[in-house]
């Protein structure tokens, strides 16, 4: 079993990913590249950029790093994993293959389409005028997505054509978003509720974690601009027919499809989805951990998430799941992983972001955390150290966790705890989780 165990990414999904690790009763021992204050209480940070292959490598080897875990999606679509299996290392992320499902949006469409898994209809696009020709014949809203990963910042929900139109202008002729905008989708628009299912794979087998649900929007109630995130909570009470459905219709056949491609797999594949009246559909796929669900899911787990980690990127996740409690109480009968996650309790994390956020904002105020409690705790994840002291600096900066015996106690927590942040230039929303309780059918 991995001993030495290393991190990629600086983020918050980061910092829960190695807070849960360090809870492995093997007690590893765990380093962060480049990590963030947060998981320096846990972990060892390293210097380096993920994006840097060679330096990440040269640090793994000089730590003697057994097991690799790589948090954020810009290093997996350029190699990393492909880069450090090829020197022996055992990673826990997909190769460059795997992760063109979230690098190339072209390349997922066809993925789905080849696997007849719902997901809405598109047009693909590389020029501005045959794209405007296409929007004017039309009914709104509809969809707009530069092809490549855009830091999240590439898809827009247009309700006038206008709007779409300013899009694809940014897209395709100020290419604000390099080549990652060269080609363009528009989409059909879905109504529904989303829901975020995280697949574990190691490529032959898997599991699904608990379905959780993030609030993307920045404003209450679901208005103002997209954020990567504001808050989330899990699980999302779904009914079993509809577990089942997720399964049979999105999950086996997209898993059979990379076999049937021969794209190895091995990692984490969260399907982004919206119920709809007819049924579950894909919005996207992204070839790793969700930022904030992580921070919601990882707290349900009763297993040892190292070995989760270590089985699924040594190709033996299927002796991981023979040894799961097949119990009522992770997830509905048949529901693969079942007893991976407990479904009875609740988890709810709320980000608090800096003013501004996601447009522009300021760094580099004071910040103090209250202390971490057995069911409540800080993720860091845009914050620094400026002369030994706590500042803020990213857009969303820290996120408080909660835990309980339901979704209601779990989320009072979170917010008790977030009163207890201390800076004068963070907000957050207040409503997240508020109606979690009620079941999706
Ligand atoms: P993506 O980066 O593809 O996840 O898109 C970001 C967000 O845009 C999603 O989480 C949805 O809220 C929204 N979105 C993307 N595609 C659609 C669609 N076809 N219909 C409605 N909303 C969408
Ligand atoms: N929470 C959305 C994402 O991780 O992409």
């Amino acid at each position: 079993m991995a001993r030495r165990v290393m991190v990629v990414g600086g983020g918050g999904r980061e910092h829960a990913l190695v807070r849960h690790l360090a809870a492995s009763p093997r007690n590893p021992e765990i380093f962060a590249l480049p990590g963030n204050p947060g998981t320096r209480a846990l972990a060892r940070n390293l210097p380096g950029d993920p994006l840097d292959r060679n330096q990440v490598l040269a640090a793994c080897r000089e730590h003697a790093i057994d097991l690799v875990l790589i948090g954020p999606e810009d290093p997996l679509i350029a190699g990393l994993a492909d880069h450090l299996r090829h020197a022996g290392i055992a990673v826990f992320g997909p190769g460059h293959l795997g992760a063109r499902l979230e690098g190339d949006k072209e390349f997922a469409k066809d993925v789905l389409a080849t696997a007849g898994i719902p997901t809405p209809s598109y047009h693909a696009f590389s020029t501005l005028d045959a794209a405007l020709r296409h929007l004017a014949t039309m009914t709104m809203p509809c969809v707009v997505k530069a092809c490549g990963a855009a830091q999240g910042k590439g898809v827009a929900v247009c309700d006038a054509k206008s709007e779409a139109a300013a899009h694809l202008r940014l897209c395709l002729e100020d290419r604000a978003f390099g080549d990652a905008g060269a080609r363009v989708l528009i989409e059909e628009c879905l109504f529904g509720r989303e829901l975020s299912v995280l697949v574990v794979t190691d490529g032959q087998d898997y599991a699904l974690l608990a379905p959780s649900r993030d609030h993307k929007r920045v404003g209450e109630g679901g208005t103002g601009g997209n954020t990567g995130g504001m808050g989330a909570f899990a699980p999302v009470p779904l009914t079993a027919e509809l577990c089942r459905r997720i399964d049979t219709e999105i999950v086996a056949p997209l898993l059979a499809e990379l076999v049937r491609r021969d794209i190895p797999y091995r990692g984490v594949l969260y399907a982004g989805l919206m119920l709809t009246d007819t049924g579950p559909q894909v919005l996207e796929f992204n070839c790793r951990f969700g930022d904030p669900e992580t921070q919601v899911v990882l707290p349900l787990m009763d297993c040892d998430f190292l070995e989760l980690v270590q089985t699924t990127a040594t190709g033996r996740l299927a002796d991981y799941l023979q040894g799961l409690p097949d119990a009522e109480t992770g997830g509905p009968d048949g529901w693969p992983g079942r007893g991976l996650t407990d479904w009875r309790r609740g988890a709810v994390v709320v980000v608090a972001a800096s003013r501004g956020y996601p447009g522009p904002y300021q760094t580099g105020r004071p910040l103090e955390l209250p202390a971490d409690e057995p069911a409540a705790w800080v993720i860091h994840a845009g914050t620094g150290e400026r002369d030994g002291r706590l500042v803020t600096a990213g857009g969303r900066v820290v996120g408080c966790v909660g835990e309980g015996a339901d979704l209601a106690t779990a989320r009072s927590r979170a917010y008790a705890l977030l009163d207890r942040v201390r800076c004068d230039n963070l907000f957050h929303r207040r409503d997240i989780a508020l109606d979690a309780e009620r079941t999706t059918a």
